[in-house]
């Protein structure tokens, strides 16, 4: 899915596809001719078309009501066969949010209607949209990530049969785009796309060692440092919490650490944890059927930083970004875990783990004292960590934990122009006592109440000063319908988030 911003009226780039977009105000000076003095974007179209535009308006009722479609098939000697008008809205006070999304959408609709209407090439002309960066960066989000399928395991392919071609888009702006912020944004969703494949791809296939495979490939032909501790190199280390999680597998856990290092002395240290849990079936603690059916994607954190270290690697920012990526299933066997065990984790805490579904928060901790050992910055994690947070704020919020002011307000922000929702939860000290253990220093499970906070209070114990985010991505991971640019599974959410927070260091 290529987008390429042009300078040139669209008259000027040749395309299948003229796609404009109109608003009921613009529409209604067209069918009343009194535009015709005030030349625009639309009235040129229709000039050019000997008015069939308007005509063609007139007949489909068309009013430019936001995201109204109406198709004009063009069959005279002309340089495009299609023209795809789209209703449009400009509001004078809304959300930074509100504005990008919707460019997000018609980003979306461009690729839909492309690849339904059989066009190679469609060109958008951009002059009435007012295109800032940022907003430039939605339309071209929306277009691609929109295109995004995960088909691989169809036995027939979209894709191969050539009937719906991916379209390319052309945008015709007025006035200069750099080239570099097309594709920076380009970076962030082939980023995204690879996270989305991995969090898609069965568990029999998205295994530990499949991750590990991925971020060796990526190091090399990214020029990143993969290390990766295995279970001998675990154990030595003392990372038995997630040791522990990995014991009733057949599959070999690792911890993967991917590094990113500027040419010239970086400004800043940011480590990113992704909880990737290949398989979660509960443990002994076992989930009930339905429950589990979509649990491959309980890797999404572990993907996400994936795919953000693939775009951070093409963009090369003046900032050393760690990758830690803890991963194994959680599997049901005769050595799995039984609840009630106790282990020590890496920084020497001792944990009961009563719950054997509560494994991500395990895997994390050793992880995180990892990182902290190693000395940086910043320190964020992303986890599919707790069903608590999904029923607190539904699929389409993440969870947002963190002590640091200045912290949240950069994933915040970043997470705005990504369109990706997060919201800010308590690290509350009222239930630190939740977790203690009568035998060992903590509990994995908080009991009923406030189960995400208890999970982020949690993984606090493993860091001890660190500035330090915590991201409970359980939600908006994974899509159970389509939704513009989102598709079913895999979304790759806060792969954007996190590399433009990177970005603006
Ligand atoms: N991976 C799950 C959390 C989850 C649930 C993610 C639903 C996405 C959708 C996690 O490992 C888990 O099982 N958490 C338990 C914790 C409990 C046992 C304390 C949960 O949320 O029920
Ligand atoms: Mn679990
Ligand atoms: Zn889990």
């Amino acid at each position: 899915m290529k987008v390429s911003v042009s300078k040139q009226g669209s008259s000027a780039v040749a395309g299948d596809l003229v796609a404009v977009v109109a608003t009921r105000d613009e529409v209604k000076a067209l069918a009343q001719g009194r535009s015709r003095r005030r030349r625009g974007v639309l009235t040129e179209l229709d000039d050019a078309l000997d008015g069939q535009l308007e005509e063609n308006f007139r007949r489909e009722n068309f009013q430019g009501k936001l995201f109204e479609v109406s198709v004009l098939p063009v069959f005279d000697e002309r340089p495009f066969h299609t023209v795809l008008a789209i209703g449009w809205e400009t509001k004078k006070s809304e959300a930074e949010y509100d504005r990008l999304n919707r460019l997000r959408k018609l980003g979306a609709m461009l690729c839909r209607h492309g690849r339904r209407l059989r066009a190679g090439r469609v060109v958008l002309n951009g002059a009435t949209l007012s295109l800032d960066r940022e907003g430039m960066a939605a339309l071209q989000e929306g277009f691609i990530l929109a295109g995004y399928r995960f088909d691989r395991y169809k036995s027939k392919r979209k894709s191969d049969e050539g009937a719906e071609a991916d379209p390319e888009l052309a945008i015709a702006v007025p006035g200069r785009f750099s080239e570099d912020a097309v594709a920076v944004t380009a970076a962030l969703c082939a980023g995204t796309a690879l996270a989305r494949d991995l969090v898609n791809t069965p568990p029999r296939d998205c295994t530990p060692t499949h991750l590990m495979q991925t971020c060796r490939d990526l190091a090399r032909t990214l020029g990143l440092k993969a290390e990766v501790y295995d279970r001998t190199r675990l154990k030595s280390m003392g990372a038995n919490a997630l040791l522990a999680v990995a014991q009733g597998s057949d599959e070999p856990p690792y911890l993967i650490k991917l590094t990113y290092r500027p040419k010239v002395r970086p400004k800043r240290v940011i480590s990113i944890v992704g909880k990737g849990i290949t398989f979660d079936s509960g443990g002994l603690s076992i989930k009930p059927g339905a429950s589990m059916e979509t649990m491959k994607y309980d890797m999404a954190g572990a993907a996400a930083v994936i795919g953000a270290m693939q775009a951070i690697g093409t963009l090369r920012p003046n900032v050393e970004v760690r990758a830690y990526i803890p991963t194994t299933e959680n599997m049901i066997s005769g050595s799995a875990t039984r609840p009630g065990d106790v282990v020590t984790a890496m920084n020497g805490k001792t944990i009961e783990i009563l719950n054997t579904d509560a494994e991500g928060r395990l895997i994390l901790a050793d992880a995180l004292c990892l990182a902290e050992r190693d000395r940086c910055d910043v320190i964020i994690d992303l986890a599919t960590l707790t069903g608590a947070v999904v029923v607190a704020l539904g699929p389409a919020w993440a969870g947002l934990f963190t002590e640091h002011e200045k912290l949240a307000q950069g994933i915040l922000s970043a997470a705005e122009r990504s369109g990706e929702r997060f919201w800010r939860l308590p690290l509350a000290p009222e239930y630190r006592d939740l977790i203690k253990s009568s035998i060992a220093d903590l509990k994995n499970t908080g009991g009923r109440w406030a189960g995400a906070i208890t999970a982020a209070l949690f993984l606090k114990e493993f860091v001890a000063e660190t500035p330090w985010a915590h991201l409970d991505i359980a939600g908006p991971s994974f899509a159970e319908s389509e939704d513009h640019h989102l598709k079913k599974g895999g979304v790759g959410f806060g792969v954007r988030t996190l590399v433009r927070y990177i970005l603006d260091q």
